[in-house]
């Protein structure tokens, strides 16, 4: 369903500060796949989340989703397609506006593109109300404050939520709980995989934490200067030990994986 050729990517090219992120990457996912990326810092993968969304454009390769070439598709079309989430959660939400103004602009987007006649319907805000019901958070008697008064794994569900509003075809989690307290990611980590098995969302979720790249998911990436090492799934993965997954790291990557934050978390 995703299906990357050969992609490479360098900022700053032809300048001292030429760095390739993306190197020659290829990947192909199936329609479902839960895919945990990993990786040291550096390693590209916040750039590869970039290119698959169309933050720029990539230096060459293509990039097919859904039998489509979307390489030189816009961003902002492709984000109909496309729910992403990033560590920051003050990232995905305008914290001015009203959880259900904020949910409102997120499910225009995703179902009418730009289409300036579009409205929302007293349905759809209870509908809205519905799905916010369903994050056990109690934000459906809070639908006209501004979502800048959410704590912050209030607001990482409600990205979430706005994210798969209008079901994507593929979600991208770039270490979405990484910023919450334990409590909280945790919370917010069990409703990711909620929406996502009821929805039979296609996802890539960039983790630091080696416990769940092999918990969650079906499928697991590392990745190392630019490229995909390693790519374990099904059965050769759910034998798989933390162990296991960094001696492999060192055999793809020809060397440690040198990432404290990574070796140190449970
Ligand atoms: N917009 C940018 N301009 C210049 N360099 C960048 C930019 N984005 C990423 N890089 C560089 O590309 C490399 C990969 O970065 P990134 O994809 O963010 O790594 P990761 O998410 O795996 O930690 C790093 O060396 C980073 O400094
Ligand atoms: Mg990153």
């Amino acid at each position: 369903m995703l299906e990357i050729k050969n992609i490479s990517k360098t900022f700053h090219p032809g300048t001292v500060n030429a760095k390739t992120a993306i190197s020659g990457l290829s990947l192909k996912l199936e329609e479902g796949d839960f895919v945990t990326i990993i990786g040291s810092n550096g390693a590209g993968k916040s750039t590869l989340f970039n290119a698959i969304a169309g933050a720029f454009y990539v230096d060459e390769g293509n990039i097919e989703l859904d039998g489509k070439d979307i390489t030189f598709v816009p961003e902002y079309k492709r984000s109909r397609n496309i729910g992403r989430l990033f560590q920051d959660p003050m990232g995905g939400t305008a914290p001015g506006m009203t959880i259900e103004e904020n949910l409102s602009l997120s499910y225009l987007r995703a179902s009418k593109g730009s289409n300036p006649f579009s409205r929302i319907t007293k349905k759809d805000k209870e509908i809205f109300r519905e799905k916010i019901k369903t994050l056990n958070m109690g934000l459906e008697n809070r639908m006209n404050q501004p979502v800048g008064l959410l704590s912050g794994g209030q607001r990482q569900a409600l990205t979430l939520l706005m994210a798969t509003m209008v079901t994507p075809k593929l979600l991208l989690l770039d270490e979405h709980t990484a910023a919450l307290d334990p409590g909280t990611a945790e919370k917010v980590l069990n409703l990711t995989k909620e929406i996502v098995e009821r929805e039979h969302i296609t996802c890539m979720m960039i983790t630091h934490n080696m416990h769940q790249a092999l918990e969650l998911g079906n499928r697991t990436f590392m990745m190392s200067d630019g490229k995909i090492v390693l790519d374990v799934r099904d059965e050769e993965r759910e034998k798989m030990t933390v162990d296991d997954l960094l001696l492999r790291f060192r055999e793809g990557a020809g060397r440690r994986l040198d990432n404290d934050r990574i070796l140190l978390s449970e």
